[in-house]
């Protein structure tokens, strides 16, 4: 079964082709990310003209790719919710008007579950139940998987998502947007004891995170060095908040595998690319018999390919669309749960 996969939820217009939810045909990426870092963010209103001027190519592109034509195709999957709602329209109008001309049926997916979904393309071997941590630039959330379209969400962040605050650190030490990345990079070259950062506490809840006062401690460290006219080693500062990001998202994430006794964890999103993320995860998994699923880095970040594999689960699930689907910015996961 040939799904095609529709992505516009923030700043990349994305299509692709994936068959039985797990090979992937083609996966068309066009990123918008020369033009909003120019601002040093995603401008919304950019965003959604650019996805209006190319949504049209990069669609034609993923079939020509998959040798497909929309004959071979069996459903069309879109990220309906959430993301920025004049990028997501953009998506679902196009994809409407393919699923009315083409009676194709049409599958509404959600964000996340489609970076949670990644995991199937990288280890098809996985399946439900198991745990997921999804980092990306506007979430982190502890999400226990019960099947391949039932979640059921256990820790969220308070305040900045982990890549927002990837991206926040990165600003103050005067590297491009979106700065995750970069931080990565200059973090191999520091030492990561250097400075002592907080590591957030949050009363009554093990299992949720806050990372807006981590934020603010490398702010005011890096500005209390340039008001004392001293040099502060960025690699040293990058290594060190990398470290303590990964340290505080393995902390969390195990102490909900121990409490649901779980062996398997996945984790999902832009920042599960980081190395220093995967390097923490492999060696606390390693030390406590869980088998840890990791996507590969080309699926880490927003594309295509995660929403046509998670599409294929939603078909088979008897999810459907009608021609008054929206966009939602806002929705949980278990929301789209307790729907079924
Ligand atoms: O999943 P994603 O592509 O988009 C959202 O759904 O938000 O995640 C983007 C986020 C950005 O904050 C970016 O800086 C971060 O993922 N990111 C990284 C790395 N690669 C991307 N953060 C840390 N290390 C990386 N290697
Ligand atoms: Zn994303």
């Amino acid at each position: 079964m040939k799904i095609l996969g529709i992505e516009s939820s923030c700043d990349e217009t994305a299509a692709s082709v994936v068959e039985d939810g797990k090979t992937v045909l083609s996966n068309i990426v066009s990123s918008q990310i020369d033009e909003h870092r120019l601002y040093g963010g995603v401008v919304p209103e950019i965003a959604s003209r650019r996805h209006a001027e190319n949504i049209g190519w990069v669609v034609r592109e993923a079939l020509l790719q998959a040798n497909c034509t929309l004959a071979d195709i069996d459903g069309i999957a879109v990220t309906y919710a959430p993301g920025l709602i004049g990028a997501l329209l953009v998506g679902i109008s196009f994809a409407k008007g393919l699923a009315m001309s083409s009676g194709i049926p049409l599958i509404p997916v959600h964000h996340i579950a489609g970076h949670i979904a990644a995991n199937y393309i990288t280890h098809p071997e996985l399946e439900p139940p198991y745990l997921c941590l999804v980092i990306s630039g506007g979430h982190s959330h502890i999400i226990e998987v019960r099947d391949y379209t039932k979640y059921h969400v256990i820790g969220r962040t308070r305040d900045d998502a982990a890549g927002e605050c990837f991206d926040k650190a990165a600003r103050t030490l005067g590297y491009e947007y979106p700065g995750g990345k970069f931080i990565d990079a200059a973090a191999k070259l520091g030492d990561p004891n250097a400075y002592k950062l907080p590591k957030p506490k949050i009363p009554n809840s093990e299992f949720d995170f806050s990372f807006s006062g981590l934020k603010t401690a490398v702010i005011n460290t890096v500005h209390n060095a340039e008001q004392k006219g001293e040099q502060l080693r960025r690699e040293d500062m990058a290594a060190s908040f990398q470290k303590t990001v990964a340290d505080t998202l393995v902390e969390r994430t195990m102490a909900a595998a121990k409490m649901l006794s779980s062996k398997k964890l996945a984790i999902a999103g832009g920042v599960s690319a980081n190395s220093g993320v995967r390097g923490a995860f492999e060696k606390a998994c390693a030390d406590r018999g869980v088998k840890l699923y990791m996507p590969e880095l080309k699926y880490c970040g927003d594309n295509a390919a995660m929403i046509a594999c998670q599409g294929y689960y939603d078909f088979l699930a008897g999810k459907r669309a009608d021609e008054s689907l929206n966009g939602i910015a806002t929705l949980s996961l278990d929301k789209i749960s307790e729907e079924q």
